[in-house]
C-alpha cells in the first residue's frame, strides 16, 4: 500500500479531522476521503485541511459511504463524545446505532480494507464491527488501549527522565474503566521497572487512577479529547499502510476469552497478525478476565 493507498475517515468531527491531519503531516497516503452525515462540516474540514497541501501531498476531499468502503484504510469515528462525567460504555446504546448505519452504508466493503475503530466503547464497537463488516475478523481492529499505554508510558518517563520510547509498559483490558497495568512485565532495557529506585515506593493504584481518569479530566476542561487519539490513530494507519507491524495495545479478539478486548498484537497491512499472550502475575491475570467478563456481557447484548 503505502504512497498509493486510499484512507476513508467516517465521522469529520474533531476527533475525525485531528486524524486527517496527522495522517496528512505524515505524508503516506495519496488521498484522505472524509464522510458525515453533516456534509457541510465535511466540506469545511476539507477546505481547512487543504490548506496544508502546500506541505503534504496527501489529497484530501469529501466522499460517499460508498466510496468510503472502497478504501484500502477505513477509520471509523463517528457517534456521539463522552459529556462531563459520562463513561464510554454510556454511549454504547447511540452509537451502536450509528456504527451500524456506518457499515450498512459503505456495504459491500473493500474484502482487503483495514477497518480501525476509534468510537467509543471501541472495544464492544471493534466486537460489533467484526460481526457486521463482512470482511475477515483480523481487518477488523480498534484503537484499544494505545491511547491509555501511551499516557502511562510518557508519566513513567517523566519519573525515570528517559525517552518514552525506551519505555516497555501496556495498559490492556478495556479502554474503559476496567482498564489496569500489566506491572509485572513493564521494563526499561528489559530492567523490570520496578526495580528502579524511583518506583521504590510508588503507588501504582495512584498511577492507574490517574491513567484511567485523564480523558475525564481532560474532558472536564476543554469538553472533548481529541489530539492523543488522533495523533495514535495516525500512527496506527501509517502501520497498517507501511506494513510496520508495530505491537500495539489494541481492540481485537482474544481466542483464549472468547471476546474482543485491549491486548498487545501486531499490526500490519494484512491487519492483525498475531495477537502476543504477555506474561501476567495473579492478579493481571484476574483483572484481565474481569475485563473480559464485563465485555462479554455487553457484547452479547448486540449481537
Ligand atoms: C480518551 C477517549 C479517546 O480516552 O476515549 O481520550
Amino acid at each position: 500500500m503505502g504512497k498509493n493507498s486510499k484512507v476513508a475517515i467516517v465521522g469529520a468531527g474533531s476527533v475525525g479531522a485531528t486524524i486527517a491531519y496527522a495522517i496528512m503531516l505524515r505524508d503516506v497516503a495519496s488521498e484522505i476521503m472524509m464522510v458525515d452525515v453533516a456534509p457541510e462540516v465535511v466540506r469545511g474540514q476539507v477546505l481547512d485541511l487543504s490548506d496544508a497541501n502546500m506541505i503534504t501531498s496527501t489529497k484530501i476531499r469529501g466522499a460517499t459511504s460508498k466510496e468510503a468502503g472502497q478504501a484500502d484504510v477505513i477509520v471509523i469515528t463517528a457517534g456521539a463524545k463522552q459529556r462531563e462525567g459520562e463513561t464510554r460504555t454510556q454511549l454504547i446504546d447511540r452509537n451502536y446505532k450509528v456504527l451500524h448505519s456506518v457499515i450498512g452504508g459503505m456495504q459491500p466493503i473493500n474484502q482487503e480494507a483495514i477497518i480501525l475503530i476509534v468510537s467509543n466503547p471501541v472495544d464492544v464497537l471493534t466486537h460489533i464491527a467484526q460481526q457486521l463488516a463482512g470482511i475477515p475478523k483480523n481487518q477488523v481492529v480498534g484503537s484499544g488501549t494505545f491511547l491509555d499505554t501511551s499516557r502511562l508510558r510518557v508519566l513513567l518517563a517523566q519519573k525515570l527522565q528517559v525517552s518514552a520510547s525506551s519505555i516497555h509498559a501496556f495498559v490492556l483490558g478495556e479502554h474503559g474503566d476496567s482498564q489496569f497495568v500489566a506491572w509485572s512485565s513493564a521494563s526499561v532495557a528489559g530492567k523490570p521497572l520496578l526495580s528502579f529506585p524511583e518506583f521504590k515506593d510508588a503507588d501504582k493504584n495512584a498511577i492507574e487512577k490517574e491513567i484511567a481518569n485523564k480523558a475525564y479530566e481532560i474532558i472536564k476542561m476543554k469538553g472533548a479529547t481529541y489530539y492523543g487519539i488522533g495523533a495514535l490513530a495516525a500512527s496506527l494507519v501509517d502501520c497498517i499502510l507501511l506494513d510496520k507491524r508495530e505491537v500495539r495495545p489494541l481492540s481485537v479478539y482474544v481466542e483464549s476469552l472468547g471476546t474482543v478486548l485491549s491486548a498487545p498484537a501486531k499490526l500490519g497491512y494484512d491487519g492483525i497478525e498475531r495477537v502476543i499472550d504477555i506474561p501476567l502475575d495473579k492478579e493481571e491475570r484476574t483483572r484481565l478476565e474481569d475485563s473480559a467478563a464485563s465485555l462479554k456481557e455487553i457484547c452479547a447484548k448486540y449481537q
